[in-house]
Protein backbone atom coordinates (compact mmCIF):
# COMPACT_ATOMS: atom_id res chain seq x y z
CA UNK A 1 0.00 0.00 0.00
CA UNK A 2 1.45 3.40 -1.17
CA UNK A 3 0.27 5.98 1.30
CA UNK A 4 1.03 9.86 0.51
CA UNK A 5 1.91 11.78 3.06
CA UNK A 6 1.42 15.05 3.19
CA UNK A 7 1.80 17.21 6.61
CA UNK A 8 1.61 21.15 5.13
CA UNK A 9 1.73 24.11 7.56
CA UNK A 10 1.07 25.11 10.89
CA UNK A 11 0.07 22.19 13.00
CA UNK A 12 0.00 19.32 10.22
CA UNK A 13 3.43 18.77 10.52
CA UNK A 14 3.31 17.86 14.12
CA UNK A 15 0.13 16.13 14.17
CA UNK A 16 0.62 14.51 10.88
CA UNK A 17 4.23 13.10 12.54
CA UNK A 18 1.91 11.46 15.36
CA UNK A 19 -0.18 10.20 12.87
CA UNK A 20 2.50 8.30 11.37
CA UNK A 21 4.21 7.20 14.80
CA UNK A 22 0.72 5.13 15.32
CA UNK A 23 0.67 4.04 12.06
CA UNK A 24 3.85 2.50 11.85
CA UNK A 25 3.19 0.92 15.03
CA UNK A 26 0.14 -0.34 13.99
CA UNK A 27 1.58 -1.49 10.91
CA UNK A 28 4.19 -3.58 12.67
CA UNK A 29 1.59 -5.66 14.71
CA UNK A 30 -1.12 -6.38 12.10
CA UNK A 31 1.45 -7.05 9.77
CA UNK A 32 0.84 -4.48 6.78
CA UNK A 33 2.55 -3.54 3.98
CA UNK A 34 2.66 0.07 4.04
CA UNK A 35 5.23 2.43 1.58
CA UNK A 36 5.53 6.04 3.32
CA UNK A 37 6.22 8.95 1.00
CA UNK A 38 6.33 12.75 2.17
CA UNK A 39 5.75 15.78 -0.47
CA UNK A 40 5.24 19.31 0.72
CA UNK A 41 1.97 21.00 -0.24
CA UNK A 42 0.28 24.42 1.30
CA UNK A 43 2.24 27.28 2.10
CA UNK A 44 5.53 25.04 2.90
CA UNK A 45 5.31 24.36 -0.93
CA UNK A 46 4.85 27.58 -2.01
CA UNK A 47 7.85 29.00 -0.25
CA UNK A 48 9.83 26.20 -1.59
CA UNK A 49 9.01 25.69 -5.04
CA UNK A 50 6.31 28.81 -5.91
CA UNK A 51 3.48 26.70 -5.77
CA UNK A 52 1.60 25.41 -3.37
CA UNK A 53 0.58 22.36 -5.11
CA UNK A 54 4.04 21.13 -6.76
CA UNK A 55 3.92 18.96 -10.10
CA UNK A 56 5.71 16.38 -7.64
CA UNK A 57 3.00 16.08 -5.13
CA UNK A 58 0.38 15.94 -7.46
CA UNK A 59 1.78 13.31 -9.08
CA UNK A 60 2.48 11.45 -5.75
CA UNK A 61 -0.90 12.39 -4.60
CA UNK A 62 -2.29 10.25 -7.90
CA UNK A 63 0.00 7.18 -7.83
CA UNK A 64 -1.24 6.75 -3.91
CA UNK A 65 -3.38 4.16 -2.53
CA UNK A 66 -4.37 6.87 0.00
CA UNK A 67 -3.22 10.13 1.30
CA UNK A 68 -2.34 11.08 4.25
CA UNK A 69 -2.82 15.33 4.63
CA UNK A 70 -2.02 17.31 7.70
CA UNK A 71 -3.29 21.01 7.12
CA UNK A 72 -2.35 24.03 5.23
CA UNK A 73 -2.59 27.92 5.48
CA UNK A 74 -0.96 30.67 7.84
CA UNK A 75 -1.74 34.19 7.55
CA UNK A 76 1.05 35.67 5.66
CA UNK A 77 -0.29 33.92 2.51
CA UNK A 78 -3.86 35.09 2.79
CA UNK A 79 -3.17 37.66 0.52
CA UNK A 80 -1.28 35.84 -2.27
CA UNK A 81 -3.00 35.89 -5.96
CA UNK A 82 -5.99 33.17 -6.07
CA UNK A 83 -4.23 29.85 -6.82
CA UNK A 84 -0.90 30.22 -5.24
CA UNK A 85 -3.05 30.28 -1.51
CA UNK A 86 -2.19 27.42 0.45
CA UNK A 87 -6.15 26.53 0.55
CA UNK A 88 -6.03 25.88 -3.49
CA UNK A 89 -3.81 23.14 -2.85
CA UNK A 90 -6.23 21.15 -1.06
CA UNK A 91 -8.88 22.00 -3.35
CA UNK A 92 -7.34 21.24 -6.72
CA UNK A 93 -6.54 17.96 -5.28
CA UNK A 94 -9.99 17.22 -3.47
CA UNK A 95 -11.23 18.18 -7.72
CA UNK A 96 -8.14 16.59 -9.26
CA UNK A 97 -8.35 13.30 -7.52
CA UNK A 98 -12.79 13.15 -7.88
CA UNK A 99 -13.26 13.17 -3.76
CA UNK A 100 -16.56 14.12 -3.92
CA UNK A 101 -17.56 11.95 -0.66
CA UNK A 102 -16.22 13.67 2.15
CA UNK A 103 -17.59 11.54 5.61
CA UNK A 104 -17.02 13.68 9.14
CA UNK A 105 -18.08 11.30 11.99
CA UNK A 106 -18.98 12.89 15.02
CA UNK A 107 -18.75 11.08 18.13
CA UNK A 108 -18.88 12.26 21.34
CA UNK A 109 -16.93 10.34 24.26
CA UNK A 110 -18.61 10.21 27.15
CA UNK A 111 -15.19 10.44 28.78
CA UNK A 112 -15.01 14.34 27.11
CA UNK A 113 -18.70 15.42 27.62
CA UNK A 114 -17.74 18.05 30.58
CA UNK A 115 -15.58 19.44 27.89
CA UNK A 116 -17.84 20.27 25.95
CA UNK A 117 -20.19 23.63 26.64
CA UNK A 118 -23.35 21.24 26.70
CA UNK A 119 -24.97 19.47 28.93
CA UNK A 120 -24.15 16.19 29.49
CA UNK A 121 -27.70 14.81 28.85
CA UNK A 122 -27.80 17.12 25.30
CA UNK A 123 -24.37 14.88 24.06
CA UNK A 124 -23.57 11.97 25.70
CA UNK A 125 -24.69 8.97 22.77
CA UNK A 126 -24.18 11.66 19.59
CA UNK A 127 -22.67 9.11 16.98
CA UNK A 128 -23.48 10.97 13.51
CA UNK A 129 -22.02 11.58 10.53
CA UNK A 130 -22.16 14.31 7.84
CA UNK A 131 -21.56 13.52 4.60
CA UNK A 132 -20.69 16.63 2.47
CA UNK A 133 -20.15 16.45 -1.18
CA UNK A 134 -16.70 17.91 -1.28
CA UNK A 135 -16.09 18.91 -5.65
CA UNK A 136 -18.93 20.95 -6.79
CA UNK A 137 -21.14 24.03 -5.55
CA UNK A 138 -20.52 27.74 -4.86
CA UNK A 139 -16.42 26.21 -4.19
CA UNK A 140 -16.03 25.22 -7.67
CA UNK A 141 -19.02 26.74 -9.50
CA UNK A 142 -18.51 29.46 -12.80
CA UNK A 143 -18.64 31.78 -13.08
CA UNK A 144 -17.02 33.32 -10.31
CA UNK A 145 -14.58 36.57 -9.47
CA UNK A 146 -14.56 39.99 -8.80
CA UNK A 147 -15.65 42.87 -11.75
CA UNK A 148 -15.84 46.22 -12.09
CA UNK A 149 -19.36 47.11 -13.06
CA UNK A 150 -20.84 50.15 -15.04
CA UNK A 151 -20.42 52.04 -12.56
CA UNK A 152 -16.91 51.94 -11.37
CA UNK A 153 -17.36 50.09 -8.00
CA UNK A 154 -16.87 46.23 -7.46
CA UNK A 155 -18.79 43.29 -7.68
CA UNK A 156 -18.28 39.63 -6.45
CA UNK A 157 -19.75 36.27 -8.03
CA UNK A 158 -20.30 33.11 -6.73
CA UNK A 159 -22.10 30.75 -8.35
CA UNK A 160 -24.07 27.71 -6.53
CA UNK A 161 -24.44 24.60 -9.09
CA UNK A 162 -24.73 21.40 -9.14
CA UNK A 163 -25.63 18.25 -11.98
CA UNK A 164 -28.58 15.95 -11.55
CA UNK A 165 -25.23 13.21 -11.94
CA UNK A 166 -23.09 15.18 -8.93
CA UNK A 167 -26.50 15.30 -6.68
CA UNK A 168 -27.11 11.54 -7.70
CA UNK A 169 -23.83 10.30 -6.52
CA UNK A 170 -23.66 11.80 -2.95
CA UNK A 171 -27.06 10.86 -2.57
CA UNK A 172 -26.24 7.01 -3.08
CA UNK A 173 -23.52 7.29 -0.62
CA UNK A 174 -25.58 8.81 1.92
CA UNK A 175 -28.10 5.93 1.55
CA UNK A 176 -25.14 3.36 1.34
CA UNK A 177 -23.97 5.11 4.55
CA UNK A 178 -27.06 5.36 6.67
CA UNK A 179 -27.30 1.67 5.73
CA UNK A 180 -24.93 0.38 7.29
CA UNK A 181 -25.32 2.06 11.15
CA UNK A 182 -29.22 2.64 12.19
CA UNK A 183 -30.42 3.04 8.53
CA UNK A 184 -31.33 7.26 8.78
CA UNK A 185 -30.80 9.61 6.31
CA UNK A 186 -31.19 12.90 6.51
CA UNK A 187 -30.61 15.69 4.18
CA UNK A 188 -29.87 19.31 4.42
CA UNK A 189 -30.55 21.51 1.77
CA UNK A 190 -31.99 25.27 1.55
CA UNK A 191 -34.51 23.80 -1.34
CA UNK A 192 -37.10 26.98 -0.62
CA UNK A 193 -34.82 29.93 -1.65
CA UNK A 194 -32.73 27.94 -4.18
CA UNK A 195 -32.95 26.43 -7.36
CA UNK A 196 -29.95 24.26 -7.08
CA UNK A 197 -31.29 23.24 -3.91
CA UNK A 198 -34.84 22.43 -5.12
CA UNK A 199 -33.37 19.69 -7.88
CA UNK A 200 -30.77 18.33 -4.53
CA UNK A 201 -34.28 17.30 -2.96
CA UNK A 202 -35.60 16.04 -5.28
CA UNK A 203 -32.88 14.02 -6.68
CA UNK A 204 -32.12 13.02 -3.05
CA UNK A 205 -35.99 11.80 -2.92
CA UNK A 206 -35.40 9.58 -6.39
CA UNK A 207 -32.45 8.24 -5.31
CA UNK A 208 -33.89 7.05 -1.65
CA UNK A 209 -36.48 4.90 -3.83
CA UNK A 210 -33.66 2.64 -4.56
CA UNK A 211 -33.43 2.10 -0.60
CA UNK A 212 -36.81 1.83 1.23
CA UNK A 213 -34.83 0.13 4.10
CA UNK A 214 -34.02 3.97 4.89
CA UNK A 215 -35.66 6.20 6.44
CA UNK A 216 -35.30 9.77 5.02
CA UNK A 217 -35.98 13.75 6.23
CA UNK A 218 -35.19 16.86 4.83
CA UNK A 219 -34.19 19.70 6.83
CA UNK A 220 -33.10 23.43 5.60
CA UNK A 221 -30.08 24.51 6.67
CA UNK A 222 -31.05 26.88 8.77
CA UNK A 223 -33.79 24.58 10.83
CA UNK A 224 -30.59 22.12 10.79
CA UNK A 225 -28.25 24.20 12.11
CA UNK A 226 -30.22 24.30 15.06
CA UNK A 227 -31.38 21.22 15.25
CA UNK A 228 -27.74 19.85 15.52
CA UNK A 229 -27.78 21.41 18.83
CA UNK A 230 -30.94 21.14 20.33
CA UNK A 231 -31.46 17.28 19.36
CA UNK A 232 -28.21 15.84 17.88
CA UNK A 233 -28.46 12.43 19.18
CA UNK A 234 -31.42 12.12 16.44
CA UNK A 235 -29.16 12.41 13.66
CA UNK A 236 -27.76 9.24 11.91
CA UNK A 237 -26.32 10.50 8.76
CA UNK A 238 -26.65 14.12 7.49
CA UNK A 239 -26.05 14.47 3.70
CA UNK A 240 -25.65 18.16 2.34
CA UNK A 241 -23.93 19.77 0.15
CA UNK A 242 -20.50 21.17 0.09
CA UNK A 243 -20.53 25.02 1.55
CA UNK A 244 -23.29 23.60 4.35
CA UNK A 245 -21.03 20.93 5.35
CA UNK A 246 -17.75 23.32 5.62
CA UNK A 247 -20.28 24.80 7.95
CA UNK A 248 -22.08 22.45 9.78
CA UNK A 249 -19.22 20.36 10.12
CA UNK A 250 -17.26 23.23 12.20
CA UNK A 251 -20.38 23.15 14.32
CA UNK A 252 -20.51 19.96 15.31
CA UNK A 253 -17.15 20.02 16.52
CA UNK A 254 -18.69 21.97 19.75
CA UNK A 255 -20.51 18.67 20.62
CA UNK A 256 -17.62 16.52 21.02
CA UNK A 257 -15.59 19.08 23.34
CA UNK A 258 -12.82 20.00 20.51
CA UNK A 259 -12.66 20.43 16.88
CA UNK A 260 -9.11 18.84 17.63
CA UNK A 261 -10.97 15.46 18.10
CA UNK A 262 -12.43 15.34 14.67
CA UNK A 263 -10.87 13.28 11.55
CA UNK A 264 -12.38 12.85 7.79
CA UNK A 265 -11.93 11.18 4.84
CA UNK A 266 -12.85 11.91 1.34
CA UNK A 267 -13.22 9.23 -1.16
CA UNK A 268 -13.60 8.68 -5.02
CA UNK A 269 -15.58 6.09 -6.65
CA UNK A 270 -12.83 3.90 -6.05
CA UNK A 271 -12.65 4.32 -2.23
CA UNK A 272 -9.19 5.65 -2.90
CA UNK A 273 -9.00 8.32 -0.33
CA UNK A 274 -7.66 11.54 1.55
CA UNK A 275 -7.70 11.62 5.12
CA UNK A 276 -7.47 14.31 7.12
CA UNK A 277 -8.52 15.97 10.21
CA UNK A 278 -11.13 18.73 10.01
CA UNK A 279 -8.74 21.23 12.38
CA UNK A 280 -7.07 23.86 9.95
CA UNK A 281 -3.06 24.54 10.39
CA UNK A 282 -4.10 26.91 13.59
CA UNK A 283 -0.52 29.16 13.33
CA UNK A 284 -1.19 30.42 16.98
CA UNK A 285 -0.26 27.00 18.51
CA UNK A 286 1.97 25.61 15.89
CA UNK A 287 5.02 24.57 16.88
CA UNK A 288 4.56 24.50 20.94
CA UNK A 289 3.99 21.01 21.27
CA UNK A 290 0.40 21.55 22.35
CA UNK A 291 -1.94 20.97 19.71
CA UNK A 292 -4.29 17.88 19.97
CA UNK A 293 -2.96 14.84 17.02
CA UNK A 294 -5.76 12.63 17.73
CA UNK A 295 -7.92 14.12 14.94
CA UNK A 296 -4.98 13.19 12.39
CA UNK A 297 -4.38 9.84 14.39
CA UNK A 298 -8.22 9.11 13.80
CA UNK A 299 -8.06 9.70 10.13
CA UNK A 300 -5.26 6.91 10.18
CA UNK A 301 -7.86 5.00 11.28
CA UNK A 302 -10.59 5.85 9.01
CA UNK A 303 -7.59 5.22 6.02
CA UNK A 304 -6.93 2.05 7.52
CA UNK A 305 -10.87 1.14 7.51
CA UNK A 306 -12.04 2.48 3.60
CA UNK A 307 -9.10 2.57 1.67
CA UNK A 308 -7.21 -0.18 3.01
CA UNK A 309 -9.95 -2.50 3.95
CA UNK A 310 -8.42 -3.30 7.36
CA UNK A 311 -11.19 -2.86 9.97
CA UNK A 312 -9.31 -4.62 12.45
CA UNK A 313 -6.26 -2.51 12.88
CA UNK A 314 -8.45 0.61 12.37
CA UNK A 315 -10.61 -0.45 15.66
CA UNK A 316 -7.01 -1.14 17.06
CA UNK A 317 -6.28 2.21 16.92
CA UNK A 318 -10.05 4.17 18.22
CA UNK A 319 -9.78 1.92 21.30
CA UNK A 320 -6.73 3.19 21.91
CA UNK A 321 -7.67 6.53 21.63
CA UNK A 322 -10.26 5.72 23.88
CA UNK A 323 -8.17 3.92 26.51
CA UNK A 324 -5.87 7.07 27.32
CA UNK A 325 -9.03 9.47 26.77
CA UNK A 326 -10.39 7.14 29.88
CA UNK A 327 -7.45 7.52 31.50
CA UNK A 328 -7.80 10.79 31.94
CA UNK A 329 -4.95 12.26 29.67
CA UNK A 330 -5.57 15.50 27.44
CA UNK A 331 -4.37 17.68 25.39
CA UNK A 332 -4.69 21.46 25.98
CA UNK A 333 -8.14 21.59 24.25
CA UNK A 334 -9.62 18.37 26.04
CA UNK A 335 -8.34 18.50 29.51
CA UNK A 336 -10.39 17.71 32.55
CA UNK A 337 -10.53 20.63 34.63
CA UNK A 338 -7.52 20.31 37.30
CA UNK A 339 -5.85 17.96 35.23
CA UNK A 340 -2.19 18.68 33.82
CA UNK A 341 -2.71 18.96 29.78
CA UNK A 342 0.52 16.23 27.86
CA UNK A 343 1.50 17.89 24.92
CA UNK A 344 0.87 16.58 21.27
CA UNK A 345 4.21 14.05 21.41
CA UNK A 346 3.72 12.75 24.28
CA UNK A 347 0.02 11.69 23.47
CA UNK A 348 1.07 10.33 20.23
CA UNK A 349 3.66 8.44 22.58
CA UNK A 350 0.53 7.59 24.73
CA UNK A 351 -1.32 6.17 22.30
CA UNK A 352 1.34 3.86 20.37
CA UNK A 353 1.96 2.47 24.67
CA UNK A 354 -1.89 1.61 24.28
CA UNK A 355 -1.56 -0.44 21.13
CA UNK A 356 1.16 -2.17 22.92
CA UNK A 357 -0.90 -3.03 25.60
C1 LIG B 1 -12.42 22.21 5.47
C2 LIG B 1 -11.71 23.52 5.31
C3 LIG B 1 -11.48 23.81 3.84
C4 LIG B 1 -12.84 23.94 3.19
C5 LIG B 1 -10.60 25.03 3.53
C6 LIG B 1 -9.26 24.93 4.21
C7 LIG B 1 -10.42 25.23 2.06
O1 LIG B 1 -12.40 24.53 5.96
O2 LIG B 1 -11.90 21.19 4.96
O3 LIG B 1 -13.46 22.17 6.11
O4 LIG B 1 -13.44 25.02 3.19
O5 LIG B 1 -13.31 22.94 2.67
MG1 LIG C 1 -14.07 23.83 7.12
Amino acid sequence: MKIAVLPGDGIGPEVTRQAVKVLRSVSARYGLAIELKEALIGGCAYEAEGHPLPPETLALAREADAILFGAEGGFQYETLPRGLRPGDALLTLRRELDLFANYRPVVAWSELADTTIFKPEIVEGVDFVILRELTSDLYFGEPRGIERTADGTRRGINTMSYTEAEIRRIAHAGFRAARSRRGKLCSVDKANVLETMELWREIVNEVGTDYPDVELSHLYIDAAAMALLRTPKAFDVIVTANLFGDILSDEASMLVGSIGMLPSASLNADNKGLFEPVHGCAPDIAGKDIANPLAAVLSVAMMLRLSLGREDAASAIESAVRKVIAEGHGTRDIAKPGKEPIGTEEMGDKIVQALAA
